[in-house]
C-alpha cells in the first residue's frame, strides 16, 4: 500500500473500531462475545464406528498436506509432526502453531469435515474464532472442498498427541480478537479457485499449487504496516522478521524463471539446484519440506504457471531502498576497489578471479541474480552465514560455503557485495556496514512462517 493507502487502512480500521465499541457499549450488540459463542458447524463429534476413508484419499490427503508445506509450520522444532506449537513471528508478535493431530482435546480429533472447511476456507476456528492471518488461510481459502476433506481425513488418521495450544503473544491492540475481525474485513474474503477458461490442465493445475496450497504469495507478495497484501502479487518481499528477501517471481532479473528452461525450473523446484541458483533459507525449507515431494507431473504444472508470470528484466541498475536518495557508485569509488581487493584474497580460490567457476549446486556468481535484485539482503546473508544447498532425497550432501562472519568485518562484507553488485556487467547501489551488522545477529533461522503477517 501507498503511505497515502496506508493511512486510509490505519482510519478505516480506527474507524470501525470506533463504531463497533460504540455499538457495544450502547449494548446493542457484543460483537466479540457473539463471535465466541458462535457453535461449531458440527454440534458433536463424529461418531465413532463411522467407515474409514478410503486409502487413496488418506494417500491424496498426505500428499496435500506436503503440496501446502503444513507440517513446515505445524511441527515445533524437536516435536512430534503436526502436534503445532511453532512460534511463528511476525511484526505484530508471535502466533503459536495448533496441534493438527487428532487428539481430541488438543487437536482436530473432535473437528468434522465442515469445521476442517471452514477453518481452511473461512480462516475460524471450530469455536467460530477468526483465526490470524499468519495462518496462510488469505491463500488456502481458494482450496477445493475436495482437497480440504482428504486433509482432514489424512490429519484424522494420524496418532493423537496431546499437546494443548499456546496462546498466541501478539501485542496490543492485535491480541483483541476484534482486530483480527477487522482486519479481516478489509483484507479477506473467503474465495474460489476458478480456472481460466482460456488456458491449459497444466496452467491452472500450477496456478492452484503456487497461489493456493503452496501459498507462495505469502512470502513473495510484499505486506503494508497492517500485514495486509500490498502493490503486485508476487513483487518480492523483505521478509523483515527473518531477515530475507523474497525475490518477485515476475522479474527475470529476480526470481522469476523467464529465462530457466522448464526442465531447469524443475529441477530447481524439486532439489533447490540447478546451474542458475540454489534455493536458500526459508525457500530451502520449502523445497525440503515441500516442493521435493512433489510429483514431477505437478511440478511440471508450477513451471509452466511460473513461466507464464516471468517477465524480462527492466534493464536499469539495481536500486535498493524506494524514496531514498540512491548513490550509485562511480567506477573508481576506493568502496568497490577494496571489495575488489578482499574478493581477490578470500573468495577468489573457490568462484574463481572472474566470478566463472560452477558445478552443480554451485552457481557461478558472474551473472549471479542475487546481485542483481533490488534487495542486498539475502548476497549479505550468503557472505556472513555461508550454506548449503537444501538437502534433499536426491542430494544429501551438498557442497558447502563457508561463513565469513568470523573473519569479515562489516564494511569489509559491505565492500565485497557492493563491489559484486557493480561488477561483470551489474550495476547498482552500495551497500552500508549497518545493513550488514543488522544481519549479523539476526538467528539462522529457515522458519517456514510468512514473516511479514
Ligand atoms: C506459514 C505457517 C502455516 C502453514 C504453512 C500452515 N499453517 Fe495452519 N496455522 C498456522 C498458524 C500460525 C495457526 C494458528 C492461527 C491462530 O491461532 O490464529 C494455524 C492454524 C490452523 C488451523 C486452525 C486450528 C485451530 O485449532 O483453530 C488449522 C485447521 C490449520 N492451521 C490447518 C493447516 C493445514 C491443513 C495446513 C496445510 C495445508 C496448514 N495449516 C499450513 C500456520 C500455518
Ligand atoms: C517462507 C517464505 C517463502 C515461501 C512460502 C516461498 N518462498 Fe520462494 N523464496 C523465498 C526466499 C527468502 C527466497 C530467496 C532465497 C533463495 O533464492 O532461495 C526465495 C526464492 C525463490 C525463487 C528464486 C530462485 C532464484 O534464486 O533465482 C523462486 C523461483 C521461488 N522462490 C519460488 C517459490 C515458489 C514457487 C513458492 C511456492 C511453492 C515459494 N517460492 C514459496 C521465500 C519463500
Ligand atoms: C571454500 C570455498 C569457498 C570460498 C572460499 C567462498 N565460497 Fe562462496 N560458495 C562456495 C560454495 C560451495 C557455494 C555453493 C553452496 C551454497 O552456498 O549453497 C558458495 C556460494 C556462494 C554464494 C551464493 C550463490 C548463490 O547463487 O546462491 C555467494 C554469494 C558466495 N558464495 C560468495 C562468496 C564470497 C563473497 C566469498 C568470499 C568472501 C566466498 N563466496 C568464498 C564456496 C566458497
Amino acid at each position: 500500500m501507498s503511505s497515502v493507502g496506508r493511512r486510509v487502512g490505519i482510519a478505516v480500521l480506527a474507524l470501525l473500531a470506533i463504531g463497533v465499541i460504540a455499538l457495544m457499549l450502547s449494548g446493542g450488540l457484543s460483537m466479540g462475545l457473539s463471535m465466541r459463542a458462535r457453535p461449531p458447524v458440527s454440534g458433536m463429534p463424529p461418531a465413532a464406528g463411522l467407515p474409514q476413508p478410503a486409502a487413496e484419499v488418506l494417500a491424496r490427503g498426505a500428499y496435500l498436506a506436503l503440496a501446502g508445506n503444513c507440517a513446515g509450520c505445524h511441527t515445533a522444532r524437536g516435536g512430534a509432526p503436526y502436534a503445532g506449537g511453532r512460534p511463528i513471528a511476525t511484526p505484530f508478535g508471535t502466533v503459536y502453531t495448533s496441534n493438527l493431530t487428532a487428539d481430541p482435546e488438543t487437536g482436530l480429533g473432535a473437528w468434522s469435515a465442515d469445521d476442517f472447511w471452514r477453518a481452511m476456507h473461512e480462516g475460524r476456528s471450530r469455536d467460530g474464532r477468526a483465526l490470524t492471518p499468519a495462518f496462510p488461510y488469505t491463500e488456502f481459502t481458494r482450496i477445493t472442498r475436495a482437497d480440504a476433506d482428504a486433509i482432514h481425513a489424512w490429519l484424522r488418521s494420524l496418532p493423537p498427541v496431546r499437546a494443548p495450544n499456546r496462546p498466541n503473544a501478539l501485542r496490543f491492540p492485535w491480541n483483541q480478537p476484534l482486530m483480527t475481525e477487522l482486519w479481516r474485513l478489509v483484507y479477506f474474503r473467503p474465495a474460489s479457485f476458478v480456472p481460466d477458461g482460456a488456458r491449459d490442465a497444466a496452467f491452472n493445475r500450477g496456478a492452484y499449487l503456487v497461489e493456493v496450497l503452496g501459498h507462495c504469495g505469502a512470502c513473495h507478495t510484499a505486506r503494508d504496516s497492517l500485514g495486509g497484501p500490498d502493490g503486485v502479487a508476487f513483487a518480492g518481499a523483505e521478509l523483515a522478521q527473518l531477515g530475507w528477501y523474497a525475490p518477485s517471481l515476475l522479474s527475470d532479473s529476480e526470481g522469476a524463471v523467464g529465462r530457466w528452461t522448464p526442465d531447469e525450473t524443475i529441477d530447481w523446484l524439486a532439489t533447490g539446484i540447478n546451474r542458475h541458483a540454489i534455493a536458500a533459507g526459508p525457500m530451502a525449507a520449502v523445497v525440503t519440506g515441500s516442493l521435493q515431494h512433489l510429483e514431477r507431473d505437478d511440478l511440471q504444472s508450477m513451471a509452466v504457471y511460473l513461466q507464464s508470470m516471468a517477465r524480462p528484466d527492466s534493464g536499469g541498475p539495481r536500486v535498493q531502498g524506494l524514496g531514498r536518495k540512491l548513490v550509485l557508485p562511480s567506477a573508481g569509488d576506493p568502496m568497490l576497489t577494496g571489495g575488489e581487493r578482499l574478493y581477490a584474497k578470500h573468495c577468489a580460490e573457490c568462484h574463481g578471479e572472474r566470478g566463472e567457476l560452477a558445478e552443480p549446486g554451485y552457481p557461478p556468481l558472474a551473472g549471479n541474480r542475487l546481485f542483481a535484485m533490488n534487495s542486498p539482503v539475502n548476497a549479505i546473508r550468503a557472505v556472513l552465514h555461508g550454506g548449503f544447498a537444501p538437502a534433499t532425497n536426491t542430494k544429501p550432501r551438498p557442497y558447502g560455503m563457508p561463513p565469513f562472519a568470523p573473519q569479515l568485518d562489516d564494511r569489509e562484507i559491505a565492500a565485497i557485495v557492493s563491489w559484486l553488485r557493480n561488477t561483470w556487467g551489474q550495476r547498482g547501489t552500495r551497500v552500508e556496514a549497518r545493513q550488514v551488522n543488522a544481519l549479523r545477529s539476526v538467528p539462522v533461522d529457515d522458519s517456514p512462517g510468512p514473516a511479514s503477517q
